[in-house]
This record gives C-alpha cells, structure tokens and sequence, in this order.
C-alpha cells in the first residue's frame, strides 16, 4: 500500500464527505400494485437506466412477488444489452430493489452482480461501498454454517442479518444489528420475504436519498434514478437507518457495536420531516450533479479519483517493476490521451528509474511490436480498455511473447483480460468523451510505478524517494485548489481564446506530453487548430505561422524545463504572439508572459497532474463560450472499436 492505514482513512473520509462515493448505483421501490407495482420490473428498469452513469458492468435486481416468493434476476453485462434476458417487464409486486455495478474488487461476473441473498433465499441486498471487515464476518459466518456463493464483500450483510433473525431477532432488529457490526462505506437497501411490504436501508458515507412519490417510496444512491416519478427528497445522514413502506418512512439513527451478540444497537428515532426538499433539476442536470456537463463534474471529481487510484495501488505494481526490472525493451503504448499519459510515463521511467522506454501511438504500435521478444514489456494504456488500436498491437506483442501490462479504468475490458498484469485506475465511470480523470490517474500509475522502480533499482536515493511519495499523496490536496484557483481565470481567458483560429502549446521535456494533451482538449472540444510541440522546435518550422495575437501556450513545471524556455517565450513575445504560462509560484518566467498563471510549486514529476488541469478547464470554457457542447464533441466517440 502507497500510504499508511491512519492517512488513508483521514484523506479518504475527508474527500468522500466532499465529493461523495461514484460507483455503484442501488435502488429501492416499495408501492402498491394500483401505484407502481403492476409495472414494478419495468419502473426498476427505468430507474437503473437513469443510474447507469454510476456504472454499467454489471445489472441485478429483486422483487418480492404478490404470491410471496422472493425472485432475483442478474447478471453480467450493460442494462439495455440484458434487458430482455432478465425479463424485467414481467415482473410485478409492492417492493423491489435493483443494482448496477461499477466493479473495484472482484471481476464483473453473473455471480458477483447484485443482489446478493442470505442461504434460504428470503432476504435480498444491494449496496454501494466496501465492507471493510467482510473477511473476519465471512470466516465467522461460514463457521456458523452459512453458505458464500459470491467473492464480494457485500454477501455478508444479508448472512448477517439471516444469523441475527435465527437468533430470534424480527427482521428490522436484525438489519440494525447487522449494520452496526460493519466497518467501510455502505448504502443498503434489503427486502425481506418475512416483511413483504418493506425496504430497509442504511447509510454510512455512501450516498443514499428518500423519495416520496404518490403511494410509492423511493431509496437510491442518487437522485436521477427516480426524478421522472417524484422531486421531494431526503438526503440521509451517516449511521441514518430505517424502512419504508409504500406510505412511510421510519428514520433511526444508531451507533456502531463490535460483536455478533443478538442485541440491537441503541438507536433514536430521527425527525426527518424538516430536512424534506424539493429538486427542481432537470433529469439531465440531476444525473450532472448540478453540473452543467458532465465534463466539468468530472474535472471537479478528480481530486477524488486521483486519491482513490493512489491508495488503491498495490502488490500489482511490484510485479511490474519485476517485469521491467529483467526486460530488454520497454514499450508504452495507447490512443489520443492515453498516449499522452505514456509519453510522460516514458520520461518518468527514465527520469526516476534511469529506465530507457519508447512510447509508441497505439495505431502505429503493431508494425513496432510484431519484432518483440518473450524479453520485452509492453505497457497498454487505455482508459476504456477496449480501444481497439491498442487491443491488436497488444495482441501483436502477445503473440511474439512479449509481457504485457494494462493500465485501465475499467476492470475486467478486453485489454486487461488479454495482459498479463493489470493495473487499474479508479477514476469511476468517465461519460464526457474528452478525458480528464481517466488522464490524471494514468498519470498517477506511471509516477508511482517510476517511483518504485526507481527506488528498487537504486536510481532514487530513500530520501528522494520519500518525499517524492509524500508529494504525490499532497496531489489531491493541490490539485482541489488549482480547480478552485484556475476556473475563474479560465472562464475569463476562454473569452479571448474563443475567438482564436489556432494556438500553440509548448513545453520542454516533461512539460512537453502535458502541453500536447492541452492542445488535444482545445482541438477536440472547442474545434480550435491546436498544435502542441517542443518548445525548442519553433525556430525549425513552427515560427513561421505566428503573427500579432497567435495564442502561445508555455507550460512549465518547474524543472529543467525552467531553466531554459524562457529564451522561448522570448521569441515569441518578439512576433507578437499572445503569450500564456502555466508556471509555479515565484518562477522565473513569471515576467516574461503577457498572462500567467501561477500555481503550486510541486516536484516536477508531480506538478505533470496538477499542471493539466487549467488546459482542461480553458478548453472547457472555450467549448461553451463557443456554444459547444464539450461532452460529445463531433466525430468523436469515447470508445474506438474500429480501427
Ligand atoms: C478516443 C477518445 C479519447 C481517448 C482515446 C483512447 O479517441 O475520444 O478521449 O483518449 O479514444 O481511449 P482509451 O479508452 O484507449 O484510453
């Protein structure tokens, strides 16, 4: 693990407060069969569809059917690709629960999908989260004769709650026992085929909300899922317990307890009413977050998706050190911004670890790797992990025996099934098609894995090492402020960018992918030609375009990159260009730009993910103040299938 147990839980905390928990969507209806419950499966469809942006490896769902008997229908796969295969239209009844899975731990299977039951197929849960302390329940429930069929951390709860009602508990006491005894995160919602009329719920740090609809009560991960039906809502509150019916509510609040003794945790009823709210979101901006796209929600989220990725490293990234550590040649490869994040993995190997590694576009890679030995590793990086660019050159490289490694946001795609390590990013579902989180945790993958390599090989001294590591733990932290510091001055600066017809982007060293992945975002969604390069090649070619007001962007991190571009930014003040520096506080080019920015100063080997993020938020701004929409740019899709 990258950082200590204490440190993990604080930062963790502290940004799931603030941002919420992404992945996972669960949702619970309890109505009446003149309300909902005629169409129950299909209203369950409906509202899954709208939680589909939090996740779609997997789909499930349990209905209580009017005869009694509890049905569970799940599996594998996209919500609209199994829709008739789970027959969601057949079923009606007064209480349901659904799921949909952005899978972190344990591969997304048919048995890994939600909802997950207890042994007599009585009791049916969905839940969004981790259970810290699965391992010890399951060992002392499997003790007690209870049956795991899934590897996920979430089978316990409805075991628990099964053990506590053997042991005499009503069902309401049981689940509140239950969720006292956990540790982690978790949204809940379980029915019951001895409570027919019923969905208990519970909530800590996960998000959960109420919805009160006409005869119909509503629990879900977010609010989209059932906006269509109703907008007054309650947000619930951590350790916040209870049940609804299809005309109630009952909210308790609990504490935790340590032991599997049947007694039921103090709890005290909670006075809900006044916290009642109505939305007035649209459906689209509600499944936005109140963003206004979901681009701009994803920029803001990546304080959270950078400290999940960072701590959720592990063992994986030890095995790639091996591989590099014995290999004669290195490879990086991926698309668009993928390629963008091995390019500056390609200098950070050698930067950190003294490691020679070519990055290669993953459209050029297979004529490159089709001469690749079982001596070679070949890095594939891509977000979707289904980029079929990539899929082939790394079938290439398999097949001449080479060792392949995937860096994926997605557990489980094409590409890391295919690779002999996986390495996962845990940036959650990206829906804008322009790549912001995805990029600045494969950022995060290649600093840390240049950091261990670098330390296992000797080219990185301890302390070095050391407070590198502590400076990549601080990029959440930064990279939270620089949104706050830069979306005012990018809001500004797009106006003048906006009526630009192409820009420059320039750096030197490892300022140079960084400026390329700037000029890829303006181009991609604002339709603005952006040429990104060498800074040292303006005098060779590039130069020659510039005339008064051509907007020149300089990105400088603040290494050796400082030292010597200012002779740059020089050169085309001398033309007239409308020069722009990112730069750290205090440099000493501050002067030398007409506009500057200024930001943290980072080691900068770090400052590649914090320094990225005004570009994303320039060219999101240009997008709109152009009138486009920056989350499905023209031509352009988020997943490339086709060669
Ligand atoms: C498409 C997307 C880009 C992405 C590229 C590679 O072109 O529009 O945003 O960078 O594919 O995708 P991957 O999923 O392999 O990272």
């Amino acid at each position: 693990m990258l950082l200590s147990e204490i440190e993990i839980l604080i930062i963790y905390y502290l940004l799931l407060f603030i941002y919420g928990f992404t992945m996972c969507g669960i949702i619970g209806i309890a109505t009446t069969l003149t309300a909902l419950g005629a169409n129950l499966g299909t209203v369950l469809y409906c509202c899954l569809k709208n939680l589909e942006y939090r996740g779609y490896d997997s789909v499930g769902f349990a209905v209580i059917t009017p005869d009694g008997r509890l049905v569970v229908r799940k599996c594998r796969g996209k919500i609209d690709d199994v829709r008739e295969k789970l027959g969601f239209d057949r079923y009606c009844g007064v209480v349901g629960i659904g799921h949909t899975r952005w899978a972190t731990h344990g591969p997304p299977t048919d048995v890994n999908a939600h909802p997950h039951t207890d042994c007599n197929m009585g009791i049916a849960v969905v839940h969004n989260g981790i259970i810290e302390n699965y391992l010890e329940l399951r060992e002392e429930l499997i003790e007690r004769g209870h049956r795991f069929i899934s590897e996920t951390d979430t089978e316990v709860i409805p075991h628990l709650v099964e053990e506590f009602k053997r042991r005499g508990l009503p069902t309401y006491d049981a689940f509140k026992k239950a969720v006292s005894i956990l540790r982690g995160t978790f949204a809940i919602a379980m029915i019951d085929v001895d409570e027919p009329d019923k969905i208990f719920f519970a909530r800590y740090t996960s998000p959960l909300v109420i919805g009160f609809g006409k005869g119909t009560m509503f629990v879900s991960s977010d609010i989209p899922a059932f906006l269509e039906y109703t907008n007054r809502v309650l947000v619930l509150r951590d350790l916040e317990v209870g049940y609804v019916t299809s005309s109630s509510v009952v909210v308790e609040g609990i504490s935790q307890s340590e032991d599997l003794d049947p007694v039921p945790p103090p709890s005290r009823v909670v006075e809900f009413r006044p916290r009642i709210r109505v939305v007035e979101w649209s459906l689209e901006a509600a499944k936005k977050g109140g963003y206004p796209h979901f681009m701009l929600k994803e920029i803001h989220e990546q304080p959270y998706a950078i400290f999940s990725t960072i701590s959720g490293l592990g063992p994986e990234i030890d095995g790639v050190v091996e591989l590099i550590r014995r290999a004669d040649h290195v490879f990086i490869i991926g698309a668009g911004t993928s390629y963008h994040a091995s390019l500056t993995g390609s200098y950070l190997l050698h930067e950190l670890a003294g490691v020679f590694s070519q990055a290669i576009i993953a459209s050029e890679a297979q004529w490159y790797l089709s001469k690749v030995s079982d001596r070679d590793v070949v890095i594939a990086v891509s977000q979707s992990g289904e980029t079929i660019d990539t899929l082939v050159a790394v079938r290439v490289a398999k097949r001449c025996g080479a060792k392949v490694v995937a860096v994926s946001n997605v557990i489980d795609s094409a590409i890391p099934r295919e690779s002999d390590i996986q390495v996962y990013t845990r940036a959650g579902p990206e829906i804008g098609v322009a790549a912001t989180k995805t990029f600045t945790t494969q950022l995060v993958v290649f600093t840390y894995l240049a950091l261990r390599l670098g330390k296992v090989l000797g080219t990185l001294p301890e302390d070095n090492y050391r407070d590198l590591l502590s400076k990549l733990r601080k990029v959440p932290e930064v990279v939270e402020y620089v949104i706050a510091r830069c979306e005012p001055i990018a809001r500004k600066l797009s106006r003048e960018v906006a009526s630009k017809r192409s820009a420059y982007f320039l750096g030197r060293w490892l300022g140079v992918p960084i400026s390329m992945e700037g000029a890829l975002k303006l181009k991609e969604i604002a339709y603005i030609h952006a040429e990104a390069y060498p800074a040292g090649e303006s005098k060779h070619g590039p130069i020659a375009l510039v005339e008064p007001g051509f907007p020149v962007f300089f990105t400088v991190l603040g290494g050796y990159d400082e030292e010597i571009i200012g002779g740059n930014i020089e050169e085309m003040r001398a033309r007239g260009a409308w020069t722009i520096a990112i730069c750290p506080r205090g440099s000493r080019v501050r002067r030398l730009p007409e506009v500057v920015i200024e930001l943290p100063r980072l080691s900068p080997y770090v400052a590649t993910i914090p320094y990225i993020v005004p570009y994303q938020l320039i060219a999101y701004y240009t997008a709109t103040q152009r009138g486009f929409d920056p989350d499905k740019p023209r031509n352009l899709a988020k997943t490339v299938t086709v060669m």
